[in-house]
């Protein structure tokens, strides 16, 4: 169990040891096979071994006792056999002296593991990333929820992982897979939605592919989505199962992937709030603390090379915003181009007006990245969140916004909730709205390719000038407005 707050052992590096403990026995389950981690978590194989180390015993040892030979014992272990007869799990269990409890769940395991070993439909779990970073309270979270939903019939089945591009939700959902999943005996599963694509997965597809990966043959899966529905269910409510739907697009594309009461879990990853979702514990993510950032860098740049001891590490992640996907581009940036110093990547990112430029990194960009959610905009929103870009300050209200779009504050704030369930917006406490420092630049880079003529069409000129005079006087000063803002500026005044 994970350690409570407050109990001996329930410290910060108390809950990182047993953190590092399940990411440790992860790494050594897909070391020890070729097969994907699906089929290593809470699997018969792993669960022989962890058992067999605990009697103490050799595989010779168990072989004897037993009466299954030490062969077949090595080629369980490592999954490299089908799953076993009845009566060899059996004989193992007597063996091993297993307690009730553990022998019930082994012969469970043995069982879900040969359904699983039918016809894989896919759904594999990616592999966790090595240099995972942080998150260790929202991992706490995870893995209370994840306990609370093995309980059966209380609170909720499901969890969704919400937050900006690249901020870490589908790493943090892949790793708490990684380190809770193994008492989800039904197995892990994965599936991507595709929420950010023009055409996302759809419901009916999404169910008949998470049936073929519970070994639902194809001819056996209903043809109308509610039948598939209703399918899927069933076989989640009786199959302690773990789900991870990755990029969910909406509530409509998600709601008839929720499993009924049962000890399952499905954790949902989405840029959207997926605010209309009933009973689901929420997880919003946001960039990480500044400690964590900087680790994060230096473990990317290499935690013992000369580059990761560069006082310029903190600047840097500072100017990423401390957003992983950003982080990991500049780091990315710095190890391919060895020649690069991380003072020199900092200044060059220092400029906000090149910022979005120089975050690229092979086929990672961040402003692409950033795009995505754009372009799922009304158009309304759209034009509010490239003017808002203007706004100085760290956050603004819901008038001041209505005055700088010339428009009624009921519409304002209609296209305002659109920008936080997206994610590209903050929703501060006080009623208040703040935007990620490189959601920012984003924007401002909107506003000057898209409307070049700003002040011109839809808002006053002396509305402009007077934002302009005001709202970006500290970013004039400080020679941070886009030269296209500046040349608008004049015009307009001229
Ligand atoms: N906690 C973390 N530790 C290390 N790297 C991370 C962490 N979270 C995210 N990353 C990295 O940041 C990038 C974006 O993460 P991802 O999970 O894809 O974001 P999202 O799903 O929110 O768009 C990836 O390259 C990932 O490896
Ligand atoms: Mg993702």
């Amino acid at each position: 169990m994970l350690p409570q707050r407050g109990e001996r052992g329930g410290s910060e590096a108390a809950v990182r040891s047993f953190l590092r403990r399940g990411i440790e026995s992860c790494a050594l389950q897909t070391t020890t096979s070729g097969r994907s981690c699906t089929m290593q978590f809470g699997s018969f194989g792993f669960r022989l071994r962890e058992h067999r180390h605990a009697a103490g015993l050799t595989m010779e040892q168990l072989a004897e006792v037993s009466g299954v030979s030490a062969r077949a014992i090595s080629d369980m272990e490592r999954e490299r056999s089908l799953v076993p007869q009845r009566r060899t799990v059996q004989a193992l269990a007597e063996a091993l002296v297993l307690s009730e409890a553990d022998r019930r769940t082994f012969i469970t395991v043995a069982r879900t593991g040969r359904a699983r070993a039918v016809p894989a439909g896919g759904c594999s779990l990616p592999r966790p990333i090595a240099d995972f970073t942080g998150r260790v309270q929202e991992l706490e979270r995870l893995g209370q929820i994840s306990a609370a939903a093995q309980q059966a019939s209380v609170g909720a089945q499901a969890v969704t992982v919400s937050g900006v591009a690249g901020v870490g939700k589908t790493t943090l959902a892949v790793q708490a897979a990684h380190v809770f999943g193994a008492k989800f005996v039904g197995g892990i599963f994965f599936l991507d939605l595709r929420g950010m694509d023009a055409r996302p997965t759809s419901s009916a597809e999404a169910l008949a592919r998470l049936l073929a990966a519970f070994g639902v043959r194809d001819g056996v899966i209903p043809v109308h989505e509610s039948d598939r529905a209703g399918m899927y269910r069933r076989l989640l409510a009786g199959r302690p199962a773990l789900v991870v739907l990755d990029n969910g697009a909406d509530e409509a594309q998600v709601r008839p992937l929720l499993p009924e009461p049962g000890r399952s879990l499905t954790v949902i990853t989405s840029r959207r709030l997926l605010a209309g979702l009933e009973g689901a514990h929420r997880l919003n993510l946001t960039p990480l603390p500044a400690e964590d950032a900087a680790a994060l860098l230096r473990r990317i740049l290499g935690d013992d090379g000369p580059a990761s001891q560069s006082p310029a590490v903190g600047t840097l992640s500072d100017l990423c915003g401390r957003l992983p996907l950003a982080l990991r581009i500049a780091g990315n940036r710095l190890t391919s181009r060895p020649e690069w110093t991380v003072q020199h990547l900092a200044s060059l990112l220092s400029d906000e007006r090149r910022r979005l430029d120089q975050l690229v990194a092979g086929d990672l960009r961040i402003a692409a990245a950033f795009n995505l959610s754009y372009t799922q905009l009304s158009p309304p929103a759209r034009r509010l969140f490239r003017r808002l870009s203007l706004l100085p300050g760290p956050d603004f209200d819901a008038r001041r916004a209505a005055a700088l779009d010339g428009n009624d504050l009921d519409d304002t704030e209609v296209a305002l909730e659109e920008l936080i369930e997206l994610s590209l917006l903050r929703a501060e406490t006080d009623g208040r709205y703040g935007f990620h420092n490189l959601i920012r630049l984003f924007a401002r880079q909107r506003l000057v390719d898209e409307e070049p003529t700003v002040g011109h069409d839809g808002a006053p000129r002396r509305r402009v000038d007077r934002l302009l005079d005001g709202g970006t006087v500290t970013g004039r000063r400080s020679g941070l407005e886009p030269a296209g803002l500046r040349a608008q500026r004049k015009a307009a005044v001229g």
